[in-house]
Parts: structure tokens; sequence; C-alpha cells
């Protein structure tokens, strides 16, 4: 690590984590296990994944931790806010996610993670209704009580960073309104007005971590920093966002498929993505205010890797469709169908089907991992502001949308993105090639 500038990982960071439901209880969970050396933090990629630095006779292929300083897991501390009292011991028993075999070993540490307040608004969450909630009377006051949240966590665990990771429900949908979300000076003024249109409960969490010092990354497809006035928080700040949408199942075979299609130049007719999911997030997603949300998060994945206008033969006019069903006997095992509907040689049509039972919140969680330490790496190497490099881990990379920028769903350039950057911040040369 000789050339490499980043500062140290020195002292405690802290993962404070909106939303204490299947997903940050399984990642917790497994931290905590990993930690104790009864579980293997698999699908992890800081934990993992090995990249090669150099080349010809000087190459070597390198953990994370060996090309930059990343934070150990010994050294996270766990926080976080929810609508609904329960420690996250007890909310893991009740997602279903982990057999009691697995959360047992570790109940004390998890029974000390009590949620705080949660700034919530039911009118961006119908079917929640939980009585953990602040009682404030603007989104300022919200915005307040977060910072204070923040400055006490961190003081009370002796914390040197903290990372703020939204792994809650996802919100309505709340279009980008330029008079609101295109400054700061107006995100602000509207949050002081207490224009809860406007201002979603998410807003304030993020507003909140990046006046503290924290980097904020959103997990779920909510707008919240994916606006100008974010954008310009975290360079006010100096500090990194990234958003939106953890990249877990559908979507990461889609991202992984649709460059078979485009890479061997097959024509594609129409695209149907369909799912059956009985956890809360499936409860909270058959709201169709709600999953409006997600449907655009799910829906942008597609267009950017078969472009129509790159290859109108190929790609003109495909019909993409995405369902989410609310089913509760699946509970978190999610199952996905994709119908791919293609084309060949003079147009002759093909199928290709994938059914995908998965489990949601076992694919989440290494990414709530990689996400906060590769965000706290970031924050440390003096990097602000939206980070694409983490567009690997995310379903709707944020880009500069007022610039005609085209975000880079391929998973496998964004791989590059994620290699190339952790090579830069060790000192390496970036390059391109495939091993
Ligand atoms: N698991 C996956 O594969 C996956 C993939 C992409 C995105 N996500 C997103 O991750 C999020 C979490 O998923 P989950 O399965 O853990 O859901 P969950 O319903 O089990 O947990 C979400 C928790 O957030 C809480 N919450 C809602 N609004 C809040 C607020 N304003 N402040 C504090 N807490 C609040 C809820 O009370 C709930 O306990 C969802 O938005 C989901 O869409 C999950």
């Amino acid at each position: 690590m000789e050339n490499c500038k980043v500062q140290k990982a020195e002292g405690k960071l802290g993962v404070l984590v909106v939303g204490l439901g299947a997903v940050s209880t399984t990642f917790m969970t497994g931290v905590l296990m990993t930690r104790k050396g009864l579980a293997k933090p698999v699908g992890s990629m800081t934990q993992y994944d090995k990249i090669r630095v150099g080349r010809g006779e000087n190459k070597k292929y390198l953990h994370y931790n060996e090309i930059v300083p990343m934070a150990d897991l010994k050294d996270i501390e766990f926080g976080s806010w929810d609508v609904y009292p329960a420690n996250a011991y007890e909310s893991a028993l009740n997602a279903e996610v982990l057999k009691e075999k697995d959360i047992e070993p570790v109940k004390d540490e998890l029974v000390k993670i009590v949620p705080m307040k949660a700034a919530f608004d039911r009118d961006y969450a119908k079917r929640l209704d939980g009585n953990n909630v602040k009682d404030c009377k603007t989104r300022w006051e919200m915005v307040e009580e977060l910072r204070a949240d923040i400055r006490n966590f961190k003081k009370e665990h002796n914390c040197s960073r903290i990372v703020v990771l939204w792994a809650a429900s996802t919100e309505i949908y709340v279009p980008v309104d330029e008079n609101v979300h295109g400054t700061l000076a107006a995100l602000e003024a509207a949050m002081k007005a207490d224009d809860r249109k406007h201002i979603a409960p998410s807003m304030c969490y993020a507003y909140a971590a990046l006046m503290e010092g924290a980097p904020f990354i959103m997990g779920a497809p909510n707008t919240t920093v994916d606006i100008p006035a974010m954008w310009e928080l975290a360079e006010k700040t100096k500090m990194p966002i990234a958003g939106k949408d953890f990249k877990t199942g559908q979507t990461l075979v889609k991202s992984g498929f649709a460059p078979i299609i485009g890479t061997r130049c097959l024509g594609l007719s129409g695209w149907f993505s369909t799912n059956i999911l009985g956890n809360r997030d499936g409860l909270v997603l058959d709201e169709p205010a709600n999953f409006h949300t997600k449907e655009v998060s799910k829906l942008s994945t597609l267009e950017s890797i078969l472009v129509p206008e790159n290859q109108p033969d190929l790609y003109n006019n495909y019909y993409h469709k995405v369902r989410i069903n609310y089913y509760p006997p699946r509970n978190d095992n999610k199952e996905g169908w994709d119908n791919i509907d293609i084309f060949g040689w003079m147009g002759y049509p093909m199928q290709i089907k994938i059914n995908f039972l998965c489990r949601d919140s076992i694919l989440a969680a290494p990414l709530c991992l990689d996400l906060v330490l590769l965000s706290d790496l970031a924050a440390r190497a003096g990097r602000w502001g939206t980070q694409r490099f983490l567009s690997f881990f995310l379903k709707s990379p944020q880009h500069d949308y007022t610039q005609g920028e085209v975000p880079v769903n391929h998973l496998f350039q964004q791989y590059v993105m994620l290699k190339n950057a952790l090579r830069e911040m060790g000192g390496y040369e970036a390059d391109e090639e495939i091993d």
C-alpha cells in the first residue's frame, strides 16, 4: 500500500441503518456472526473479491484491504431507527429470514440495538403504523432531531466515523421538482416551510447525515439523494452519496444476462419480469404509489444496455414489463420469473425463461456491508458526491440527468468501474483488461 494516499481506518465505524427490518437485521446478524467466526460473509466483494493490480511480471491479485485501508468488521458499531420499537433480536426473529441457531449466538449484541424513534410520515408508507415515531412539527425539526441522534450515537459509542444506510421501506414516488429539489437553498427553504409533499422523510435522514459528516447510501429506490440539491450538499460537505436500490435478485440477473443478448447482436421483442414476495417489503410495495417508485427503478436497467437508438433493427420498441405481487406464504423467499422473447437470424423468434428462487435479504445483506465499507473508504479517500463506482451494487445508479448523463447498468462495465476506483485509490494504474 506504499502509494496509497487514503486516510487509515482508525477507530470505530458507526453504521446507522434507517429501518430495522428483514434486510438490516440479516446484515447485522451476519456481520456479528462473522466476527465471532460462526458464519461466512458469502457474497461480499469487500470480504472475498480479489483484484489484479499491475501488469505483466508485476501483476498481483489482492483483496481490497490489501489495496486500500478498509474498516475491519470488528470496528463496526450498529445503530438504527425504525417505526416499530422491536430491537434487532426481536426484529430478526420476526423477519423469519434466518434460523434461530444463526441468531442466538449473537443475541446479546442484537438486543442492545434498539431503534431510535423514526422520522416518519404515514403518507409516505400507508401500510405501516408503528408508534416509535418522532413527534415533529416540521420537516426541519425532523432534520434537527436526526442530527442530534447521529451526534449522540457517535459520542456514546465512541465512533470516529459514521455511515448512514437507508434500508427502510420504499416511500411513495416523489418526482423531481426543479423548484424544490433543484438547489440546496430551495430544499432547505422547503424543509423549513414544512413542504410535506416534496420533502420525503428519507430526505431528512440524508440531509442530517451529510451535515454530520457521514456518507449516505440509499438502498431503496427513493429519489432522496438523486436530486441536484443533495448533490450540492454532498459537494458542500465533501461527503460521498450513493443510490439507488440494492441490485439483488431479478435486476442482477437482468443486468448480467442482457449483455449476452447485446454482445451477440440478437434481437429483443419483449422482457416480462414478475415476482411473488411475502415479506413486509412486499406488503409496502403492494400499495400502487410505493410500487411505482420500484417500477421506475427496475425498468431503467435494460434501456441503457440494449439501446434502441444504437441498434434499431434489434431493440426498437421492445416491450418491458415488471410486476411485483404480494404473496404472504413465501415471506422473504422471493420467486422471480423472467420471460425473454428474443429473435435471431432473419427475425426468427425464440424464448428464454429464468426462474430465480432467491432469498431477498440473503442477497441484500452483503450489499449493505460492501456499500457501507466502500462509502466509508470513499470518504477517507476524499471522494465526494455521487459514487459511480458503487453502481455495481445498485439497480438504478445515480447519474447527472440534468446533463443528459446515461447511467451504466451493464454489470461487467460496472465491475470494471469498481475495480478501477479501487486501483486508483490504492495508487495503481486503472485499466480495462478482463481478469
Ligand atoms: N431485499 C432486497 O433484495 C432488496 C432489494 C432492493 C431494495 N430493497 C429495499 O430495502 C428496503 C428494506 O427491505 P426489507 O425487506 O428489510 O423491508 P422491511 O419492511 O422488513 O424493513 C423496512 C423497515 O423500515 C421501517 N421504516 C419505514 N419507514 C421508515 C422511516 N421513515 N424511518 C425509519 N424506519 C422506517 C419499517 O418499519 C420496517 O421495519 C426496502 O425499501 C426494499 O425495497 C430490498
